[in-house]
């Protein structure tokens, strides 16, 4: 007997600017990443996505394959400069086809879709204007397009999330400079983060508004931290980055407020996030629908006494192991009992179980979906055939952690592994790959199914029976 519901969703993920190519086709307008890598020295070996997987033109070549994979679910994302070349205004009805014909596409094999309005990929136009993220505008412009996308789309797709894992392009935007905008100015990250939230409410509020059938939610990175040593040290460090990885992403979004400890921490070092009248309500009065989780890995936690990890000490300032990313508060070292992959992330199926417990202990019963989880490796080649064993070891783990989490009376309704095809993988190319298709990127893009391919068809025949 099957742990999984029916009516269990089985997908795969990707998101527009790792996927789709075509960035400048048919009156696009640019991406803050499509002008960020193409800086000297942003990405691995320069790569960018300018190309991608050309699934803008070979999309329903990729849909036939996951109709074969037997994905009930695509979640996918909308390129906001595709459909709104400078943000807000003129819409580029060619963008808005190229969406419209992928949904129609998905609908005809069956293939449920799940859109992210936002996956990272700003509108240039938007960062030149007032700062992106960092500019209060932002909040009416996201509501723009939000609202563009639902009276398009809203229609034919019943699944939408706004957000896709804030603390990345928060984090290693304005925090770490590895990401565009490339600040490391914490005061800004942490006001663009009220932004994100902000818009994410307002998006939320306009989804109810214009009465659009279906749920709405915010996908966060699930990553159970735990700490290295049961040291009173060690733990308080580890409570300061559970505050930051988790309460300050989830509260905001489950619950319409700031965790109270981690808001006066960053207030009293910061002075941010400023609130303008209205902002609590609103946060307070549009609380998402469902949760989605992305979980990889967890990471462990030591005191910091050298700043590293998620350094955020990057304005100048000096600790005193109060605030945000000062000296002191905490680093993440390496489980020296743990499984790594080539990219040094831990293989820790047990934490997705626990981490989804730890989210119920939190927030209640709320409906989640696992929006991605995955092996990023360079896969092995035989003959022709690309033989990801290690990926199939991965992703059956992780499936069997959602089962027992499901057992223990989780609501979980889909799992999507990252990724459907071979992607960009932002910072570090193509040669990390996630897909159950592989891309001959010599030999014009060809798409070859993988040995992890036969086996996910199995796991979604069986209703994740067989693994
Ligand atoms: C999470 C991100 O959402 C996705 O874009 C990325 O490629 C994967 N993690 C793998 O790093």
């Amino acid at each position: 007997m099957s742990q999984f519901p029916k009516d269990f969703l089985w997908g795969a993920a990707t998101a527009a600017y790792q996927v789709e190519g075509a960035h400048d086709a048919d009156g696009k307008g640019l991406s803050v990443w499509d002008v960020f890598s193409h800086l000297p020295g942003t990405t691995h070996e320069g790569t960018n996505g300018d190309v991608a997987a050309d699934h803008y033109h070979r999309f329903k070549e990729d849909v036939a394959l996951m109709a074969e994979l037997g994905m009930t679910s695509y979640r996918f994302s909308i390129s906001w400069p595709r459909v709104l070349p400078n943000g807000t205004g003129e819409v580029n009805e060619a963008g808005i086809k190229f969406y419209s014909d992928l949904i129609d596409e998905l609908l005809r094999h069956n293939i449920r879709p799940m859109i992210t309005l936002y996956h990272w990929d700003l509108p240039q136009a938007l960062q030149d204007k007032f700062g992106g993220w960092a500019g209060r505008e932002i909040v009416d412009a996201f509501d723009e397009y939000a609202r563009l996308c639902y009276q398009r789309f809203g229609d034919r797709v019943d699944l939408w999330s706004t957000f896709n894992e804030t603390i990345v392009f928060i984090g290693m935007g304005y925090f770490t400079g590895q990401h565009p905008p490339k600040l490391k100015d914490p005061k800004l990250g942490i006001q663009a983060c009220h932004h994100v939230f902000l818009s994410n409410a307002r998006a939320v509020k306009s989804f109810r508004e214009m009465g659009i059938k279906g749920q709405i939610g915010f996908v966060n990175v699930l990553q159970p931290n735990d700490p290295i040593s049961q040291e009173p040290e060690d733990i308080r460090a580890w409570e300061i980055a559970e505050g930051i990885y988790t309460h300050w992403l989830y509260d905001p979004v489950l619950k319409g407020e700031y965790p109270r400890d981690m808001l006066e921490m960053a207030q009293a070092a910061f002075g941010v996030p400023e609130f303008h009248p209205g902002d609590a309500e609103l946060l307070k009065e549009n609380i998402v629908d469902f949760i989605g989780l992305n979980y990889y890995k967890r990471e462990m936690v030591a005191r910091n006494d050298d700043v590293q990890g998620f350094d955020l000490n990057t304005s100048g300032q000096k600790g005193s192991g109060g605030g945000m990313g000062f000296k002191g508060l905490f680093k993440i070292v390496k489980n020296p009992n743990g499984v790594y992959t080539d990219w040094d992330w831990e293989i820790y199926p047990e934490g997705l179980t626990d981490a989804i417990g730890r989210i119920r202990h939190r927030y209640g019963e709320v409906p989640i979906y696992i929006t991605e989880n995955g092996l990023g490796a360079k896969d092995p080649i035989v003959d022709g055939a690309v033989l990801d064993q290690p990926r199939i070891d991965y992703l059956s783990e992780h499936i069997r952690a959602v089962g027992r989490a499901i057992e223990q009376g989780a609501d979980v309704r889909g799992y999507y592994p990252w990724s459907f095809i071979d992607l960009l993988s932002w910072l570090n190319g193509y040669q990390k790959q996630y897909g159950f298709v592989y891309i001959d990127r010599e030999n014009n893009l060809a798409r070859k199914k993988k040995l992890s391919f036969e086996w996910y068809q199995k796991v979604i025949r069986s209703n994740g029976d067989e693994l």
